[in-house]
């Protein structure tokens, strides 16, 4: 038995869709536990890009299970488009499960989100507008409606019922909106989305329980990163969830002490797509490197993403946050023929150094940092496809990764193919 979590140890966006992909051949189950349609995993295997935003990125290996646990908030409209897209395709293998008690992305949540946002006009969040905060909002609040009611019209109606007047109230008394929604449209819509849905309601703890009671092998894949969790990222410029390995166990009810295996994904660089601190972040020519020769662009959004240098201070916190077990450093090949590499080692503030940080966003905000700085290499790392290839440059530039943060450095992804991927023996 392994559980095995991948979690982002940045703002998101490191490449974990295409680790778990990689890596799900090998499990018999991939888990989704938090966040919804806000995260964008990409997958690139044969000759084929696939954009998954809540389906586990595993579910192209159409032996295996997957399994959208009940810490995620899910739009139905969404997680059909998804399972059709595999259908039309052909590559739908009818391996999918959700748990009942995943909360359930409604129109007003994504109203809400988008209200919201343009009613903070220069200090919003810059969220997906995908509905994400105040689902999980109500499901805190306990007005949420969950997956599970999909399976009992009666209850259902009723929680529209008892919601939907608050809802409008609030969209037209705080907002100004000028729409009404209506009891009856919704219902009748979740009714139909329930046809597809329906099926594949399981109860999340129960399926994954008697998996690891037989002795299977669990993936967790995260979404967003550390720096965005709800308690121990950039707050307020964060998601609405755990993010952290913690929420592998309160999304799927795995217990903290099953965790066999913690994998921290990191590009070899920085990006961020919303608003917030970000103290390593680049203009100009190193900036527009990364975004071009990275396709820095968001997966939900299409916004283009700030970029920076890595920053190891952050990538420490992020790793321990976690407890990870080792590091995945992803997109090497977008820094080949830069003349110099650089990353933060330390912070700066009024003369003094700082090697750790609290991650606060006021905090970061007023921090400069210190760089350690690395020449370059010509690649293509692309074609690497063992370490033995690498310009020694670039070695070197992983061996210092490596050796700050303190954990070995197993899987180097030199491109967005599957194949791109170099696994690395650890030497010390
Ligand atoms: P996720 O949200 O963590 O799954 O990451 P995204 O899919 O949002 O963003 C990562 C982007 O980088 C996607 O376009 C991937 O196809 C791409 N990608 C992943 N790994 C690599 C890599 O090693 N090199 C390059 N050039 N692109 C990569
Ligand atoms: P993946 O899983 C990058 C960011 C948004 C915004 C903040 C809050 O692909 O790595 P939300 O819509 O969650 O309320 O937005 O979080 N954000 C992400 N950034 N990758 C993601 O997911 C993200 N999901 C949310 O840009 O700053
Ligand atoms: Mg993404």
């Amino acid at each position: 038995m392994a559980v095995v979590v991948i979690t982002g140890s940045q703002w998101g966006d490191e490449g974990k869709g295409k680790l778990a992909h990689y890596l799900g051949a090998g499990f018999d189950l991939t888990v989704r536990f938090q966040g919804g349609s806000n995260a964008g995993h990409t997958v690139k295997t044969g000759g084929e890009t696939f954009k998954f935003n809540l389906l586990p990125s595993a579910i192209l290996h159409r032996d295996h299970q997957c399994l959208m646990a009940d810490g995620m908030v899910v739009n139905p409209a969404r997680l059909i488009g998804e399972i059709r897209c595999l259908q039309d395709k052909g590559l739908w293998g009818d391996n999918l499960l959700i748990g009942s008690r995943a909360h359930l992305v409604m129109p007003y949540h994504i109203l809400q989100d988008e209200l919201h946002e343009k009613s903070l006009g220069d200090h919003s969040i810059g969220t997906t507008k995908q509905g994400i905060g105040p689902c999980y909002a109500d499901k805190f609040a306990r007005t949420g409606i969950q997956v599970g009611d999909l399976l009992n019209p009666k209850t259902l109606r009723q929680r529209l019922e008892d919601v939907v007047p608050h809802k409008n109230a609030l969209l037209r008394n705080v907002y100004g909106y000028d729409g009404e929604l209506s009891v009856d449209a919704l219902y009748g819509q979740l009714m139909e989305q329930a046809e597809v849905i329906a099926p594949l309601v399981v109860s999340s703890v129960k399926t994954v329980r008697s998996l690891l009671d037989s002795g299977a092998n669990v993936l967790c894949e995260g979404a967003q990163g550390a720096l965005l969790d709800i308690d121990y990222g950039t707050y307020p410029f964060v998601t609405s969830s755990h993010t952290v390995t913690a929420g592998a166990c309160l999304g799927t009810g795995i217990a903290p002490c099953e965790i066999t295996r913690t994998i921290g994904v990191s590009k070899a660089y920085t990006t961020r797509v919303g608003n917030g601190a970000f103290p390593s972040e680049q203009a100009g020519l190193v900036c527009e490197h990364m975004r071009e020769r990275g396709l820095e662009y968001g997966t939900t959004t299409g916004r283009p993403r700030r970029c920076g240098w890595l920053d190891l201070v952050l990538l420490k916190y992020a790793l321990r946050l976690n407890g990870c077990t080792e590091l995945a450093l992803t997109k090497i090949d977008v820094l080949d023929g830069l003349e110099t590499v650089k990353a933060v080692v330390a912070y700066q503030k009024n003369g003094e150094r700082i090697e750790t940080s609290e991650v606060s966003d006021a905090e970061l905000a007023g921090y400069s940092p210190v760089y350690a700085e690395f020449p370059g290499w010509p690649g293509p790392s692309r074609a690497a496809r063992s370490e033995a290839e690498f310009a020694p440059e670039l070695t070197a530039f992983v061996d210092f990764v490596e050796q700050q943060v303190g954990v070995p450095v197993t899987i180097l992804s030199v491109g967005p193919d599957h194949d791109e991927t170099v696994e690395r023996s650890h030497r010390s």
